[in-house]
């Protein structure tokens, strides 16, 4: 009893050090929005968005769009990993609708070392669809394995663990307005 009363105090909570305010968000959002509504315009758009952590950007980002967009899921998880990706990837869901002559964009929350993404555009690419590009929140290119470089990218950084809008460590923060570098 002593020893878990001792341990529970030793352990600090980590700090979230500010890294997007909400207002920056929504701006950066807004003019990603513009690009893609204009670079569509006409053309069939299906939006695919990458659960859970691209599911706040996503809302916000179709929201914004003045373009007829299609809108659908697709879940992924890196197994027994609370905060890196292990390169096993798991298809937990797949997408619900056909993407014969559709163009797909993909909305993700975070590119880190480029796995996840290249695995899920090699997977998309075999459903035939007119193209696949990708829209992503973080483009955090300090840890890449495979080059890669999304089309729309609302924000880049080079390292750091990011939490909020979206975002998680173990499940938690997702719901935070904002985002932050946790430092543990
Ligand atoms: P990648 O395969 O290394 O590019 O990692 C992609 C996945 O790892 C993302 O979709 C996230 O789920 C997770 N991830 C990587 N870095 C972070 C981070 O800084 N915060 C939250 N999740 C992250
Ligand atoms: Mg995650």
């Amino acid at each position: 009893m002593k020893e878990r009363l001792q341990q529970s105090i030793s352990k600090k909570a980590p700090d979230l050090m500010p890294v997007l305010k909400q207002d920056d968000i929504h701006q950066k959002v807004v003019s990603l929005a513009r690009r893609i509504s204009a670079d569509y315009q006409d053309e069939p758009l299906l939006l695919v968005g990458v659960l859970k952590g691209a599911f706040v950007f996503l809302s916000d980002l179709a929201r914004q769009l003045t373009i007829p967009v299609e809108i659908d899921f697709i879940q992924l998880s890196s197994y027994g990993c609370s905060d890196s990706s292990c390169g096993e990837i798991a298809f937990q869901s797949d997408l619900s609708v056909d993407v014969t002559d559709k163009h797909i964009l993909v909305v993700e929350d975070i590119i880190d070392t480029g796995l996840t993404i290249t695995k899920l555009i090699e997977h998309l690419k075999k459903l035939g669809p007119k193209s696949v590009k990708v829209c992503v929140l973080i483009d955090k290119y300090e840890r890449r394995e495979i080059a890669f470089q999304a089309d729309y990218i609302c924000h880049s950084v080079k390292s750091g663990f990011l939490v909020g809008y979206g975002l998680d460590y173990a499940e938690q923060y997702r719901n935070l307005p904002a985002i932050y570098d946790l430092k543990f």
